[in-house]
């Protein structure tokens, strides 16, 4: 049976811009999230201490990323960009961002490079001019032609720093998806060593793991966000695009879950700085996260309805988010996120 009722079937030739509103419309009305696989966080629990020596309302959040300071260890996840209603989406998150002293990732910036008009799409920092602000572009697209075009979209944005996207699974998926991956390490390497702004890798949802950590040794990465599996899978979202049903559900049930994502992350590179995302969808989830490693953690698909209602609605459920994050510290007998580290994790 068709689940997408309004879905082209040919799934090519559509613009750009068409694709990224379908995008917004799949992940806002269908069943993008994964349906077997899970993060695997409800296999740890954060120690619990009936005797915490800490006061709720002083439990501190404040850490610094990429250089900048964050009243709380939280990122926007990477969204959107191009489409009309796009614009609306960011400014609405970069609004709340700037009120809750939080960071925001923007979605791809490949959109600016052809078309000077779509870039109003990504304009926030009149609103949001202390955000630590993270640009994006993918990695199956960065190649040294574009890297001009590149350097003007994050100028031209304010951005501090570039999350490039490796997503081998969701471009399969696309009828004209950019599937040659070949020398990509290679170019983001470079990337990373002579780009002004910071560099961090993320994935879309399928999870950076052992392997690819091990590929991004010794490089100038500054950060990895492991979006791991368990949350929204972009395998899902692009065969609802192009098929309106899903044709292939080993592919859709396909990636690293965050936990584990985390953890071979963690393992493989000591000191690089770690987001985890992926499903992380409450502040009991960002609070094991954390404890087992992530400097910060990044949630995407829960804010994208919220987005598209007002920069009110997004600070009202960032703030349920914050809020339940500073009680699990509270709860156990950590009075900063230092202290949530050491705690550690136990398994469930
Ligand atoms: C509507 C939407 C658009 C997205 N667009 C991008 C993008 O342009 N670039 C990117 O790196 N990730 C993009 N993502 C992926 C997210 O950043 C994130 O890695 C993924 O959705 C998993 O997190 P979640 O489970 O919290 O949604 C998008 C996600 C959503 C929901």
């Amino acid at each position: 049976m068709t689940w997408w009722p309004h879905s082209s079937r040919s799934g090519s030739g559509i613009g750009m811009e068409t694709r990224k509103r379908r995008h917004i419309d799949v992940c806002l009305h269908g069943p993008v999230e994964y349906e077997t696989v899970t993060t695997g966080l409800e296999h740890y629990r954060l120690p619990y201490n009936a005797l915490t020596q800490t006061s709720l309302r002083r439990v501190r959040l404040d850490t610094r990323f990429l250089g900048k300071p964050l009243s709380a260890p939280l990122l926007i996840g990477a969204m959107t960009g191009g489409a009309e209603l796009s614009g609306t989406i960011n400014r609405n998150l970069a609004a709340a961002a700037q009120r809750l002293g939080v960071g925001m990732m923007l979605g791809s910036q490949r959109i600016m490079f052809h078309n000077d008009a779509v870039a109003r799409s990504f304009a926030v920092r009149d609103i949001a001019p202390d955000v630590l602000l993270i640009g994006n572009v993918g990695l199956a697209q960065l190649s040294e032609p574009v890297l001009p075009a590149l350097e003007r979209a994050l100028e031209h944005v304010g951005a501090d720093a570039l999350a490039v996207h490796t997503n081998p699974l969701q471009e399969a998926m696309q009828r004209d998806g950019d599937t040659d991956f070949t020398g990509s390490i290679d170019r983001l390497r470079t990337l990373a060593a002579t780009l002004r702004q910071p560099v961090l890798l993320k994935e879309v949802g399928h999870g950076i793991g052992a392997a690819a950590a091990a590929a991004l040794a010794g490089s100038a990465l500054a950060a990895v966000d492991v979006a791991g599996a368990g949350g929204t899978s972009w395998a899902r979202v692009e065969q609802l695009v192009r098929y309106g049903e899903i044709r292939s559900p080993a592919l859709a049930e396909w990636g690293v879950p965050t936990a584990q994502a985390l953890l071979e992350v963690r393992r493989t590179l000591p000191d690089v700085a770690l987001v985890a995302s992926g499903g992380i969808r409450t502040g009991m989830d960002a609070a094991k996260a954390l404890a087992m490693g992530a400097d910060v953690v990044a949630v995407a698909r829960p804010l994208l309805a919220p987005a598209i209602q007002s920069a009110d609605a997004v600070v009202e459920w960032l703030l349920g988010f914050i809020d339940e994050l500073r009680v699990c510290l509270h709860g156990c007998g950590a009075a900063d996120l230092a202290a949530l580290q050491r705690g550690g994790v136990l398994t469930a």
